[in-house]
């Protein structure tokens, strides 16, 4: 669904991280953020699932015209958001399965029908080219990296979200889970789903083509443009980004 990002302004420790943030995805749409390392694109992120420690300064994340730095992280949830790192715990005792079955009663607040879940289920992994062995699998325990993030689509899938945030989804994935993951998320792809998509490099994006690419350089979008732009940042380097970056007066708080 519609979310937009309106003069974010968020701090760690008294440091000011994220400078002034606007950023608006439209339904329907797959966003892009990329830049260097160490520029707030996590943090981002974090502010928006509700992690403690970043404080808000100032500004407004609407999601379908509620703010949705006003609410309970797990009532972000409810409201259909997707933080794709938000379940990286390991369960002693809980399968994938009934994790599963949980975070969806969790999620609607009703009783899940054993069949309708499986149905669901079996359609969800047939995306996913996943046996169904591994359900039965205990949530996270010994999952490998790419296993992990693999999980964390199986879930999206199985949620059925309105909006999904990822953060660094690729990082660690051979090319095959690559792919794999990226037909999780293509398979999400409706007017009634968007997702912003946190990348370092261009090879994500070559998979789960953006409608747009936006660049966070020093806590602000410096530069958006359609998916060349990730293709030119792969060629160029992030020099040049990061020279206009330091051009542009940083606006005061
Ligand atoms: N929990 C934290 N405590 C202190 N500093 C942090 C914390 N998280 C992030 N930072 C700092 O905020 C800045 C932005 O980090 P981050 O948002 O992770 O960048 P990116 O994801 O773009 O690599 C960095 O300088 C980082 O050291
Ligand atoms: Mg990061």
């Amino acid at each position: 669904m519609n979310l937009e990002i309106k003069d974010l302004w968020v701090s760690i420790d008294n440091e000011m991280i994220l400078k002034g943030v606007n950023l608006h995805v439209p339904a329907g749409q797959f966003h892009a953020i990329m830049g260097p390392n160490g520029n707030g694109k996590s943090t981002l992120v974090k502010a928006i699932a509700g992690a403690p420690e970043y404080t808000i300064e100032r500004g407004e994340v609407l999601y379908n015209g509620v703010n949705v730095l006003e609410l309970e992280p797990d009532e972000r949830a409810r409201q259909g958001l997707y933080l794709a790192f938000q379940y990286p715990v390991e369960i002693p005792g809980v399968t994938v399965a009934n994790f599963l079955r949980l975070a969806i009663q969790a999620r609607t607040g009703k009783e899940v029908e054993f069949m309708d879940f499986y149905k669901k289920l079996t359609r969800a992994l047939e995306i996913l080219d996943w046996d169904e062995s591994w359900v039965n699998r205990y949530l996270n325990q010994g999952f490998s990296g790419g296993e992990k993030k693999r999980n964390e689509i199986l879930q999206m899938l199985m949620l059925e979200p309105s909006f999904a945030l990822m953060d660094e989804t690729d990082s660690g994935l051979d090319i095959d889970a690559l792919k794999v993951v990226a037909k999780g998320v293509n398979a999400m792809r409706s007017a009634n789903f968007s997702a912003l998509m946190i990348t370092h490099y261009n090879r994500l994006l070559e998979f789960i083509v953006p409608d747009m690419v936006h660049i966070m350089v020093d806590g602000r979008i410096v530069k958006s443009g359609g998916k060349e732009l990730a293709v030119e940042l792969e060629a160029n380097g992030y020099e040049p980004v990061k020279a206009m970056a330091a051009s542009q007066p940083a606006a005061a708080f």
